[in-house]
């Protein structure tokens, strides 16, 4: 896609297999929010088709909403309702559940993701790990059972992270995960498989150790799995 002289996204040629854990790392301007974006229907591929379940994606939107939630990188823009309940309960309302059908899924999905006692709180007043868990409760209520993030780590200090981090634990219990980020280092040990994208490209793909094994440094992204030892070991300078 793009225009006529540059490929924002070429080669995503990528089959997701239900209850996998995904981690899609690339580095700035890699491809990675145009790829959502797309998925999410607010942008056109210029070029090429993404079929979801075997369907072009126009014809499948509403079975690919129903099913894949998308957690957008920057949580503030996500937030719909006043309360955290009203948020969440914007997608079922949408999808045409009945009342007590959106009061269930509501409610499930504030459980889910440690929210049940905050219902009534106002959601743009929340923390940013908590954001993200409300934007997460949100695609839990629509029934889906993928959840993709952009990004989830951004912006967050060490417990947001760590919140973040028992979310996408959560969600693996549950159904697909999909992470979008250049932050492998937070979350390698929860990723059942490893995609490379670099200037719009897969460019690997496969179990982490053996991509991370065969990385190329121009992708930059940086291979997490050295130790520190002492503070002096503790940089990424080479
Ligand atoms: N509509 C568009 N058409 C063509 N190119 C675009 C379009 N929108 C963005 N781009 C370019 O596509 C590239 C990929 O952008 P994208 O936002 O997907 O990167 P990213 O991997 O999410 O990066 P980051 O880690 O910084 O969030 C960038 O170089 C961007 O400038
Ligand atoms: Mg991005």
């Amino acid at each position: 896609m793009g225009n006529t002289d540059t490929t924002a996204l070429g080669g995503i040629n990528l089959d997701i297999y239900p209850g996998e854990s995904l981690v899609i790392a690339g580095s700035n301007g890699s491809g990675k929010t145009i790829f959502m974006r797309i998925l999410a229907g607010l942008l056109e591929p210029s070029g090429g088709e993404i079929l979801f379940r075997g369907e072009r994606l126009k014809k499948a939107a509403r079975a690919l909403r129903a099913s894949v939630g998308l957690v957008f990188q920057d949580a503030d823009a996500q937030l719909i309702g006043e309360t955290i309940r009203e948020d969440v309960a914007f997608g079922p309302k949408n999808l045409g559940f009945s009342k007590a059908e959106c009061i269930e899924k509501v409610e499930y999905a504030l459980k889910a993701m440690g929210l049940a006692d905050k219902g009534d709180y106002l959601s743009r007043r929340l923390s940013g790990g908590e954001k993200r868990r409300l934007a997460v409760a949100g695609v839990l209520a629509m029934g889906c059972d993928t959840v993709m993030m952009d990004e989830p780590f951004a912006n967050l200090d060490w417990p947001g992270v760590v919140q973040v981090l028992e979310i996408i634990r959560e969600l693996k219990k549950r159904g697909t995960v999909i992470i979008l980020t250049h932050e492998l280092e937070k979350v390698l040990a929860l990723a059942g498989r490893l995609v490379i994208l670099h200037k719009g490209l897969i460019r690997d793909d496969g179990a982490p150790d053996a991509v991370l094994d065969r990385l190329n440094g121009e992708y930059g992204v940086r291979d997490p799995r050295r130790s520190c030892l002492s503070a002096a070991d503790c940089t990424w300078l080479d």
